[in-house]
């Protein structure tokens, strides 16, 4: 059964979309990164361009490529840049969806030269705290504007999908286990959970990645009729 006319749903709406990893950098050939491969967040995009909206994909380093001409990929490489690229297009942006694995953590210091191994002893690197992309925007929101975020988790999942919504003041939060197979990282597919700002809960059965995108979209429009 469908709701929702799945062409032209989104005709006329602006949709923000993070993905990827973030690179911390450490030197000028390191950096800290973590596994996400951006399928996730590209198959969003895509769906959300497929029904018609205006896509900003601010990107982070991946070995994946838009295909629709209503995305428009904006690649960055750090939280930092990540968090710029944002708050520029935030303010015009119906739906945001936050499907980045940022790093919550950046080396203070990256040193401009390759760091040398005979030189020192085993380098401690300090890290210092990254800027909390999702929740900066929640603070920015009007009521008006959708924000969704995404929980990968691998213990207490949904106790801790429902406290990073509403620390980060977000309307919709998309749960993946590491414990359910086939919804790890670099994955086609993938099994979610959404729970809602009322806490409410749907659970989704084992997908492929572009289905799953349809599901999230469909929920998202869902509130965008309540608001
Ligand atoms: N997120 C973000 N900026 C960050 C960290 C996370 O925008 N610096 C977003 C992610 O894109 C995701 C949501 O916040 O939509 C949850 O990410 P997650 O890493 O699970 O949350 P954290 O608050 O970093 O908590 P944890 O300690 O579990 O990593
Ligand atoms: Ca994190």
């Amino acid at each position: 059964e469908r709701y929702f006319d799945r062409t032209s749903d989104l005709s006329g709406k602006s949709v923000l979309i993070t993905a990827g990893p973030t690179y911390e950098k450490i030197d000028p050939v390191r950096f800290i990164g973590n596994y996400s491969s951006g399928k996730m967040g590209y198959a969003l995009a895509e769906e959300c361009a497929s029904r018609g909206a205006n896509v900003t994909l601010v990107s982070g380093p991946v070995a994946l490529s838009a295909k629709s001409s209503n995305i428009n990929v904006v690649s960055v490489e750090s939280a930092r840049e990540m968090l710029d690229e944002c708050q520029k297009v935030f303010p015009t942006s119906d739906i945001s969806i936050m499907c980045a694995a940022v790093a919550d953590y950046a080396p203070a210091n990256p040193s401009d030269h390759k760091i040398k191994r005979e030189k020192q002893d085993v380098p401690t690197i300090t890290l210092v705290k990254n800027p909390d992309i999702a929740a900066t925007l929640g603070k920015e929101k009007r009521p008006e504007q959708v924000l969704v975020g995404f929980a990968l988790e691998t213990d207490n999942e949904a106790v801790n999908a429902s406290e990073k919504l509403t620390r980060k003041n977000l309307d919709m939060i998309v749960l993946n286990s590491l414990r359910d197979k086939g919804a790890c990282f670099g994955t086609d597919t993938n099994k979610v959970s959404i729970i809602r700002s009322d806490k409410s809960r749907t659970d989704f059965p084992l997908k492929d990645k572009s289905e799953v995108a349809g599901d999230i979209i469909d929920e998202i429009l869902k509130i965008l009729g309540k608001v």
